[in-house]
């Protein structure tokens, strides 16, 4: 349990860097990340190498107690580099090579740069590998999947292909190319999507496209953490995850890494929609479950944002602390705060560290040194764990598939996802959002959003899971395609409709206008309803999505309140083996969300806060018997209320307590026997 900052020794005078530690040290910090753009300062020539300053600073960290994690600074090849070998610029889907002068313009695949990697990383290591201050390295810095054209990427995305189908009349068969006359005689026409019409190419070629991008990167991870690794063997290898546009396969990617970290910067301007309040909740939910274990966070949030674009605004009190904490409850060990001081040069001058570009410590500063302290005081946490019995399945294939067919305009698949993750937040669940292939057995309800390309593994796992007692919620678009991006030629949601025990007759993509949606006799959804819909102002309505679904012997919970659908059934439950699939074929609103997981929970005997006021979320960690709770107040005001639990029957209730949080503010407690 730490915190640590982001430090950038090569970006400042020799004469700060000794009162920089010893304030650093002063404050409490752990651990400081340096180096992952530092290149042209650790290899200003080519072979020429002058590690000598970074064994100056790391001196005085590993003098200080303070632990070093090392970046590899493959992100950003000096110009010398790109100016000697051009061919390791990564070229455009315009065919032409990409601008370079910011960063990250190199080709993961380029043998060419991939040798310069190998020569500058085998320095790092093995220099420092016997250093007891350096405990780890990043592998480069913020990697989204390979999207290169460059002639070396044209050549293994073909091998990509090649190695999956074998022969090229098995690829015509997987897309379904005799549609446009888009059959291929030879592997020698297959490429990497050129041109601006990217959404006209074929949707089943363009989700192996992704597939292969991801994958490239993942195998860029790999090359590196085996040279680190190779040398180094107690070497902590990460890299910092971030959420991009062309995101790899979190899962793939993390799969050999000891631990996922983050780069987390949660919104300084509160959202005016409530659906986003939870949402850094959420980032840190999806983070935790890419290993399914505690993670870091390798760049908070410590000032206003800005640089390349006007900046945010500043930092509310109690913001910076709560946003690390909150990271802390959510399962993150390490929160390394970004960046020590505000740079005075280079596009993100603005991007504020925790001290001005004054060098004078203020009001950031002096919450930070508080944040070291109260984290210092959380020690007995070490060895905790978050604690779940929920669970929401992500899967990059349907991020992927969704982005290249938008199915209605406002419906993306990660707002699908954060929807219920919001409903369970706001009802102080912990919730963990996981992988299809890992374990579901241990959670009392798996929630399944979207499954629009299915595998047949995938649905033997949620058939097996919802039929020894699991309660299974499936969305509408589930079962749509299959793994080749193709449609199921069967009535929706197809290879789900036994489970959900329901047929999607007809379906209206009725974008973001919202429709009424009448509960059925259903008693606790309008006990629930009113409870939230006199809290949230709200009526149960719906929006972007209707599947008119007739029951094969579901009940129906939910029926459409309007259009010539009125009537139909909307969401239904069925009871299937020991257990029970909902299918919900449309988009509700928070008060109809919340209400059916409210009911979901109940059903699945899980206990919760009950009257948690909106915006506070409540997490649990637990190391052996020992459990501690946070609550976190993700709001501006201040957050009054008696605690009051549901809890399952025959449980006794022994946590009421009155409760008052100010703006961000976290409280902890430990659970007493
Ligand atoms: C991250 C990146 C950092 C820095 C920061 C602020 O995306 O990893 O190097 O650029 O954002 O912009």
């Amino acid at each position: 349990m730490r915190i640590g900052v982001d430090y950038y020794p090569e970006q400042w005078d020799r004469s700060l860097w000794e009162k920089d530690v010893a304030m650093m040290k002063d404050a409490g910090v752990k651990v400081v990340r340096m180096g992952e753009f530092a290149w042209s300062r650790l290899e200003p020539q080519e072979g020429k190498y002058d590690f000598s300053w970074l064994d100056e600073i790391i001196g005085l960290f590993e003098k200080a107690g303070i632990e070093v994690f090392l970046g590899a600074p493959t992100n950003t090849p000096p110009l010398w580099l790109y100016e000697k070998y051009p061919e390791v610029i990564q070229v455009g889907k315009d065919g032409s090579p990409v601008s370079i002068g910011i960063r990250g313009h190199r080709c993961l695949n380029s043998p060419v740069y991939r040798g310069f990697c190998k020569k500058i990383i085998k320095k790092m290591v093995s220099r420092y590998k016997d250093w007891t201050s350096v405990i780890g390295y990043q592998i480069d810095n913020e990697l989204e999947a390979n999207h290169c054209c460059c002639p070396v990427c044209q050549q293994e995305f073909r091998k990509f292909i090649r190695e999956k189908y074998k022969n090229i009349d098995e690829v015509n068969k997987a897309y379904g190319n005799s549609v446009w006359s888009g059959e291929y005689s030879d592997f020698s026409q297959i490429g990497p999507p050129f041109g601006p019409h990217q959404t006209w190419l074929n949707p089943s070629y363009m989700l192996d496209f992704n597939r292969y991008a991801s994958k490239s990167t993942v195998e860029y991870v790999e090359f590196q953490r085996k040279l680190i690794h190779d040398m180094d063997s107690k070497a902590l290898i990460t890299t910092n995850n971030w959420l991009c546009e062309n995101m790899p396969d979190f899962y793939d990617m993390f799969e050999k890494l000891d631990f996922v970290s983050y780069d987390n910067y949660p919104a300084t301007l509160l959202p005016e929609d409530k659906e986003s309040l939870y949402s850094h909740a959420f980032h840190l939910d999806l983070m935790r479950g890419i290993k399914e274990k505690n993670f870091w966070i390798m760049e908070q949030l410590s000032g206003p944002l800005g640089g390349w674009a006007p900046m945010s605004q500043t930092l509310q009190p109690g913001m910076l602390k709560g946003y690390s904490l909150q990271a802390i409850a959510h399962g993150a060990d390490t929160v390394v705060h970004f960046r020590w001081r505000t740079a005075v040069s280079g596009a993100e001058m603005f991007w504020h560290g925790l001290i001005d570009q004054s060098n004078v410590p203020g009001r950031r500063f002096e919450e930070f040194q508080e944040l070291c302290r109260t984290v210092d005081e959380w020690r007995e946490l070490e060895g905790s764990t978050p604690e779940s019995q929920v669970a929401i399945i992500y899967g990059s294939d349907q991020e992927y598939a969704f982005k290249i067919q938008p199915q209605v305009e406002g419906m993306h698949y990660f707002t699908q996802l954060k929807a219920y993750h919001d409903a369970f937040a706001s009802l102080g669940i912990g919730v963990d959002i996981v992988d299809a292939r890992s374990d579901l057995s241990k959670y009392k309800v798996v929630v399944a959003p979207t499954l629009f390309v299915t595998d047949r593994e995938m649905v033997d796992k949620l058939d097996a899971y919802a039929k020894r007692g699991g309660r299974l919620v499936l969305t509408n678009r589930s079962g749509v395609k299959d793994d080749n991006n193709r449609c199921i030629m069967s009535p929706l949601p197809s290879v789900f409709a036994d489970m959900a025990g329901v047929h999607v007759e007809e379906y209206d993509a009725i974008g973001k206008r919202w429709q009424k949606l009448h509960i059925s006799q259903a008693a606790w959804l309008l006990q629930d309803k009113r409870m939230w819909a006199e809290r949230q102002g709200d009526e149960l309505a719906c929006q972007l999505w209707c599947d008119i679904l007739e029951s094969d012997g579901a009940e129906v919970l939910a029926r459409y309140g309007e259009n010539f659908y009125e009537g139909r059934a909307a969401i239904t439950a069925n009871q299937y083996g020991a257990g029970e699939v909902y299918y919900v074929g449309t988009v509700m609103n928070r008060c109809g969300m919340v209400s059916l997981m409210s009911e979901i929970i109940r059903k699945a005997g899980i206990s919760h806060i009950e009257n948690l006021p909106f915006g506070v979320e409540h997490t649990v960690r637990r190391k052996g018997k020992d459990r501690w709770h946070f609550l976190f107040n993700n709001t501006s005001s201040n957050q009054e209320f008696e605690m009051r639990w549901r809890l399952p029957a025959g449980m006794r209730n022994n946590y009421d307590e009155a409760i008052c949080l100010l703006p961000f503010e976290m409280k902890m407690w430990k659970e007493e026997d």
